[in-house]
Order: C-alpha cells, then sequence, then structure tokens
C-alpha cells in the first residue's frame, strides 16, 4: 500500500495532535509543548481498507480458560499488596516516580525473590550493566536467575525478549527507549506510547509480567501522554520525601486490584525496608509539649493509620492574614477555620495559620477534619492536647460532627499504638466494639471540642 508521509504536531504533555504549530496546547494549555514529527498513514481510496477481512476468534465466557495459578508473589509484601495480592501473570506496570525516589533499587529488589523460580531481564537505558552489578551488590541481590541488558533500542530488547523467553521483563525507563523509524527524539509523545505499545504486544502475547519505570514531570504527573496509563494494566506511584528516607508505593490504577492500598518502605543503605507499623513511624519524635498538635487516625487501604498533624496559629503582622497547609487539602483546611469562626466564635481573621503533616504524609480524607480543628483550636488557646488523645471525625459546615467509616478498625489502631482516649462523632458509636481500656468521648457539634479543650487548659 502506497504510504503518505506528512508532519503533525503532538503534545508532549498530553498527546494533542494538531496540523499546523501553535504556541499554547488547546489540549492541556501548556506552553511549547507541540512537537513536529513525521506522521505516516495508509492511503486510502473511497475506505476501501476496511473491506479486507480476517477469520476473528470470538469466545464465549463459559469457555475461556484461565489458571488459578496466576498470581505470584514479589517476595515483598507492601509491593504484593500494592498489587492487589501478588503480580498477575503478562500484566503491564508502571512505576512512576520523581528522580532519585528509590524506583530502581525497589525493581532490582524484586528480583532476589522473584529470580530464585524465573528467569528475568532487566533492561536498562540508564545504566551500564557495571553500574546495576553494584548496585545488585549492595542491595544483596547476587544469586538471582538475573540477565542485564544496557541497550534503548526497542526492536533490539524485542528481539532479545524473543531470545531468552523470560517471565518477567524490567524496562528502566520507559523514556529513555528509542524506535529507529519514529523521527522524534527519546521520550517524546510518538516514541514512548510506540515503544509501550511494542512491550504491550510483547508481553500480552508470551504471558511476560512486564515492569516498566516511568518519569515523571516537574507537576508529579507520569511524563508522556494520558494514554500511557490508559494502555497498562497497573500505574503505581512511588512518593515521598527525598529528604526523608519515607517512601510510598500507592495504586492509582489497578485493573487486578483495589487503587486504596499503599505500601510502605523506609530507604536504608541496604536498600528499601518494608515499614510493617507506619503509624509508628510517623509518629516518631513527635513533640509531645508544644501547643497545635494533633494525632489523627485514617485509613489507608485496608489499615489504619495514625499521623500527627501540626498547626501554627500565630498574630498576623501585615494585612492579610497567611493560610498554608502540606499534607492536606487547602480548601478543607479554609472551610474548617471558616467554621470555626463561625460556630465556635474563634477570632482567626487576624491570626496567620500553617497547617503539616508531619513525616510527609498525605490525606486526603474528611475524617481528619476534626484533628485539623483540635490543632487550630489548641495552637489558638495555646494549650496542649494531652499526648495520649486521638481525634477523627467529619465537620459539616453548621459545625455538626458527621459519622465515619470504619471506626472499629480505627479504634484497634489506636489501641495498639498505646494511645487512651479517642474523640469520635457521637453517632458513628452506634453498634461498634470498643477495644479494651480504651476511653472513646463522643461528639456531636464542634463547640463541644472547643469546651473540652479549654477545660483541659484550666486543670
Ligand atoms: N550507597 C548508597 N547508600 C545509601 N543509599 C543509597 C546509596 N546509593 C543510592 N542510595 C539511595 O538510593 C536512591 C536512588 O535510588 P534509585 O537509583 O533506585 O532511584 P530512581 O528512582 O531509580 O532514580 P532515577 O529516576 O534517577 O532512575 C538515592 O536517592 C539514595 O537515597
Ligand atoms: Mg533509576
Amino acid at each position: 500500500m502506497p504510504m503518505k508521509t506528512k508532519t503533525v504536531f503532538i503534545c508532549n504533555e498530553c498527546g494533542f495532535q494538531t496540523q499546523k504549530w501553535m504556541g499554547k496546547c488547546p489540549g492541556c494549555n501548556n506552553w511549547n509543548t507541540l512537537i513536529e514529527t513525521l506522521a505516516t498513514e495508509p492511503q486510502s481510496n473511497s475506505g476501501s481498507v476496511l473491506k479486507k477481512t480476517r477469520a476473528v476468534n470470538v469466545k464465549r465466557l463459559n469457555d475461556v480458560n484461565y489458571d488459578r495459578e496466576e498470581r505470584y508473589s514479589t517476595g515483598i509484601d507492601e509491593l504484593n499488596r500494592v498489587l492487589g495480592g501478588g503480580l498477575v501473570r503478562g500484566s503491564l506496570i508502571l512505576v512512576g516516580g520523581d528522580p532519585g525516589i528509590g524506583k530502581s533499587t525497589l525493581l532490582l529488589q524484586i528480583c532476589e525473590n522473584l529470580g530464585k523460580t524465573r528467569k528475568i531481564l532487566y533492561i536498562s537505558g540508564e545504566e551500564s550493566e557495571k553500574q546495576i552489578k553494584l548496585r545488585a551488590e549492595r542491595l544483596g541481590v547476587v544469586e538471582a536467575e538475573l540477565y542485564l541488558l544496557s541497550e534503548n533500542d526497542v526492536e533490539r530488547i524485542i528481539d532479545v525478549i524473543n531470545e531468552l523467553k523470560p517471565e518477567v521483563v524490567i524496562i528502566d525507563s520507559i523514556q529513555t527507549m528509542h524506535i529507529e523509524s519514529i523521527t522524534s527524539a527519546s521520550g517524546s509523545v510518538p516514541q514512548v506510547r510506540e515503544a509501550t505499545n511494542a512491550f504491550m504486544r510483547i508481553a500480552k502475547q508470551d504471558n511476560i509480567s512486564m515492569f516498566i519505570v516511568g518519569h515523571v514531570t516537574k507537576d508529579g504527573a507520569l511524563a508522556g501522554p494520558r494514554v500511557l496509563e490508559h494502555m497498562v494494566d497497573c500505574v503505581l506511584y512511588f512518593e515521598g520525601d527525598r529528604q526523608m528516607s519515607f517512601r510510598i508505593l500507592r495504586a492509582v490504577k489497578n485493573r487486578f486490584g483495589s487503587t486504596n492500598e499503599i505500601g510502605v518502605f523506609q530507604m536504608t543503605d541496604k536498600g528499601l525496608e518494608e515499614v510493617e507499623n507506619p503509624s509508628g513511624l510517623l509518629l516518631e519524635g513527635r513533640c509531645v509539649n508544644s501547643s497545635g498538635n494533633s494525632i489523627v487516625c485514617t485509613i489507608e487501604g485496608s489499615r489504619g493509620v495514625l499521623a500527627e498533624v501540626q498547626a501554627l496559629v500565630t498574630p498576623t503582622g501585615f494585612g492579610n492574614p497567611r493560610r498554608m497547609c502540606d499534607g492536606v487539602d487547602f480548601n478543607r483546611m479554609i472551610l474548617m477555620i471558616a467554621v470555626l469562626e463561625k460556630r465556635c466564635r474563634l477570632n482567626l481573621c487576624n491570626h496567620d495559620i500553617y497547617i503539616n503533616v508531619a513525616g510527609g504524609l498525605k490525606i486526603d480524607e474528611t475524617a481528619i477534619d476534626l484533628g485539623i480543628c483540635a490543632a487550630i483550636i489548641s495552637g489558638y488557646i495555646d494549650s496542649m492536647i494531652p499526648s495520649d488523645m486521638v481525634f477523627m471525625g467529619e465537620v459539616g459546615l453548621g459545625g455538626e460532627l458527621r459519622g465515619i467509616s470504619q471506626l472499629e478498625k480505627r479504634l484497634s489502631e489506636v489501641k495498639k499504638l498505646g494511645f487512651n482516649t479517642a474523640v469520635v462523632p457521637k453517632m458513628s458509636m452506634r453498634n461498634v466494639k470498643i477495644p479494651d481500656g480504651l476511653k472513646v468521648i463522643g461528639i456531636s457539634a464542634l463547640w463541644e471540642l472547643l469546651k473540652m479543650l479549654r477545660n483541659n487548659t484550666e486543670q
């Protein structure tokens, strides 16, 4: 079939395609992201391309057979949990994260266990075999059936996969992969899309489980078009503060499991270590003798996690009061401040308020509303909250306390971590089994919290 070549402009951020150059992408409103690329298109006259038919293989649902043994453990429980109970054979997993966060480390570490029984091919477009070997030695991955390849030509990689027939393939990273027949540079949208397509075809055809590392842009999204996320079976983000050793692996898409699970790791010189008790790590070194600190309990996936919310409330020096937050939603914080002003008559309009969740955790659950309010009240009236008290509950605009889910699970985490008192919405307490020795205070409005914290100062 005669081929016609022409150029198109494709947005590097969102994949938007246009015939002419524009400064601003109409798809995502970013500037200077449209890049010229050669497009090849089959020429068709009167739609004749559709007329060719092939025999297709349609199956009834009942006739589709599958193996029960489709999942296997990666040897890292936290990763298994995020994947929904283990690695699914033939699945494509995209692992995104900031530079240096530990993506290559995590993927090399899973080789240790998987490599005992399975053949693994680790392809790096960024590091030489020597560098990978050095890291593998540091991480203690020595006896795995692991094959290394430092290469970025996709066609050659596919030849190697066909020849070696590995069960697991790791590609580090997709942005360094290159297809010769596409003229644009590595990392551009057409390259990333086509390379992923090629890897996906071979993974599905040969039932290979494939991990693909993806770089993220400065906004935190995976570099490359969003179609990349649609193509793969599972998208994991590896996040955390680079200065701190704490790392969180989060699933944002999973075709074989829940996306609510998180895996918690700690970076050490021996690589990533699993953290079985994240609450303990988050609360380590917490400030027990200053005002403005409250402990909240949030649900991450299937477990409760305790975290510390800190509020700094200081008189405004000049002009409008400042509001800043890290780890909680900004709008939610503004809402809580407004509710406290109106329903508890706190004069916060001439105070700067800064909120922070210690440990770099990001919480987007409304059940921490009560903890945010408690921290602000404590900071404002300058009184310490008892160090063994935990807050949980959603606050409505009328200052009323709304019910929260999974109270039993939260209370058992509170008890496990050695706290003695939990302040919860009264309406959630019905039919809830309270752990022995835990004092649970049910409140139904925000002013009750204010009264409780004020009384506490007077004692
Ligand atoms: N010798 C070492 N001792 C302790 N920690 C180390 C050592 N070498 C590397 N690290 C840790 O490993 C991190 C780098 O991990 P890794 O290379 O897996 O990150 P990455 O996400 O793959 O980065 P990139 O995006 O650059 O490929 C460093 O930030 C550092 O914390
Ligand atoms: Mg890397």
